[in-house]
């Protein structure tokens, strides 16, 4: 039996939605947030308006002032222990099963009502690795998102890799086979698919013959930004001070601000009461006052927004500056894109190493490789491009679509399983 079919790329960042109907030469992405392809995978709870926003407007609405919790990296959440906890909106429990299970059903209802009809069968994709080095924990995150899927009221819910979905997408404009390997950086997760790809065989249903590999690491454009944080600005809110007494500073407040799904564990009232029990001890006041102005404003995401944005900045130019007004009026920090590259160096080299191993599990060496096809967000930034650029250098490098080629190629998929 024929169903109606789709694929959803819940991402970490930014989510899509594409079909591909009978007739349809390739598919395509249904537009989810005014006449745009993608929608940011945010969620705000406003509490002044009693009303729940999604995507640019969540977004928007935050940065607007409204009080209410803005929730971001969602997909991070997934297999990271955090997932049975929950968070507290507006005085209620809020688990986040539910929250996924709203922002994936706003994205199918919006999805539905461009497609003018509901869909019974979803492929969903998935990162190679939800956790790294566990494989039972890996196995639970996947679960975990099947029963919030299947709870949106689909007949038919399955996974696929995501980069292998991107292959699926790439393949559809191909003129001769090559060795592929597909590099998706996305916002949380870096991954690979090493596959034979070719005009002839595109369409076949059993193509395990032709895929030699899948890796990844729980490393993306969000870890980038954290770490460009944690070495540029929160140095800046009092990371690295001492006390009166010579004691170091405690630490995690940083790490949690820094990280886009901890930011709002920041505002937990017990963090506020160790605030106050430490000020006397502080030595240096006007860093402090910096973090307290921050949180008391609830201005976290706002501060990880402008170090995105200088992160996407860095890939253009050598230099960016951030605007730091919630934290002290007129406060300004220079980045540049050589401090940037030191503070991921370490992400690179997994990311990095991780690819290699995609090779290493196949027995095939670097030189056999025609192609690197780069898609996801995070692979515009240099540095990374540059280093695997140099590990693979008889491969040309191809930009896909940065933002659609995961998603259309689930729907590619979702056609061959489902029609
Ligand atoms: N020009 C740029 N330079 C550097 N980073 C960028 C650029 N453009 C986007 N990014 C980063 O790419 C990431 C988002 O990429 P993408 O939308 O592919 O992720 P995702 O699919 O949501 O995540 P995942 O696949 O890991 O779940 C963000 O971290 C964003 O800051
Ligand atoms: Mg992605």
């Amino acid at each position: 039996m024929s169903l109606s079919a789709c694929g959803i790329d819940f991402g970490t960042s930014n989510s899509t939605v594409a079909i591909r109907d009978a007739g349809d030469a390739h598919a395509h992405l249904l537009p989810l947030e005014d006449g745009k392809h993608t929608l940011p995978s945010a969620v705000f709870f406003n509490l002044d308006e009693d009303s729940l926003s999604f995507g640019r407007a969540a977004l928007a609405e935050y940065l607007e002032g409204y009080d209410g919790r803005l929730m971001r990296a969602m997909k991070s959440l997934l297999g990271s222990g955090l997932m049975d906890a929950g968070t507290e909106v507006g005085g209620r429990h809020l688990s986040f099963r539910n929250l996924i299970g709203c922002f994936i059903g706003e994205v199918k209802k919006r999805a539905e009502r461009e497609a003018q009809r509901n869909f019974d069968a979803v492929v969903v994709g998935r990162p190679v690795r939800f956790v790294d080095d566990d494989s039972e924990a890996d196995q639970l995150a996947q679960d975990t998102l099947q029963q919030i899927v299947a709870g949106l009221g689909f007949r038919e819910v399955s996974f696929q890799f995501e980069p292998l979905a991107a292959a699926h997408a790439y393949e559809q404009g191909i003129s001769r086979e090559e060795l592929v390997l597909v590099v998706d950086i996305g916002g949380g997760t870096s991954d690979f698919s090493l596959i034979r790809l070719s005009p002839e065989r595109r369409g076949q249903a059993d193509r395990s013959s032709d895929l030699l590999g899948n890796s990844g690491v729980h490393v993306g454009g969000t870890d980038f930004d954290k770490r460009l944080s944690l070495a540029g600005v929160m140095p800046e809110l009092g990371m690295g001070s001492l006390l009166k007494n010579g004691a170091s500073f405690p630490n995690s407040v940083f790490f949690l601000l820094a990280t886009w799904h901890t930011i709002n564990q920041v505002y937990a009232r017990k963090f506020w009461r160790s605030f106050l029990d430490i000020a006397p001890s502080v030595a240096d006041s006007r860093r402090f006052d910096r973090l307290l102005s921050v949180v008391n404003k609830h201005a976290g995401h706002q501060l990880a927004m402008q170090v995105e944005a200088a992160k996407i900045e860095l890939s253009a130019v050598p230099q960016a500056v951030l605007a730091l007004d919630e934290a002290e009026e007129g406060l300004r920090i220079a980045l540049s894109r050589s401090d940037f590259e030191a503070a991921i160096d370490s992400e690179v080299a997994r990311v990095c190493a991780s690819a290699q191993q995609c090779l290493d599990q196949a027995g095939v060496s670097a030189d056999k490789l025609d192609t690197l096809f780069f898609t996801g967000g995070g692979s515009a930034v240099p540095a990374l491009r540059e280093a695997l650029a140099r590990q693979f250098p008889a491969a040309r490098a191809v930009e896909g679509d940065l933002e659609g080629a995961v998603g259309c190629g689930l729907a590619v998929v979702a056609r061959q399983r489902y029609a």
